[in-house]
């Protein structure tokens, strides 16, 4: 199914990019503008932007590293004194 119809990215595609930099780099935080680049195309409308974070959500993999969670309430508890 194609997903951008500007730069032509289907599911699959997203899927790929995701597994892609997951696999490459497991603390990576993935974003849309991430895949974009990563498969080497640039979005014009924007117009896809709801249905393309919807297909990256569905993939298993793109969830954020457990040690990089909370990092700004840790950050804070970290600095106030006790
Ligand atoms: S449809 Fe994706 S940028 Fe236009």
């Amino acid at each position: 199914m194609i997903v951008c119809s500007c730069a032509h990215i289907s599911d699959r595609d997203i899927h790929q990019a995701i597994d892609w930099m997951r696999d490459a780099d497991p603390y990576t935080l993935i974003t849309p503008g991430k895949i974009y680049r990563a498969l080497g195309k640039t979005p014009e409308c924007g117009a896809c932007i709801r249905l393309f974070v919807d297909k990256m959500r569905s993939n298993d993999k793109l969830g954020v590293p457990a040690e990089l969670r909370d990092l700004r309430r840790r950050a804070r508890l970290a600095t106030v004194p006790e």
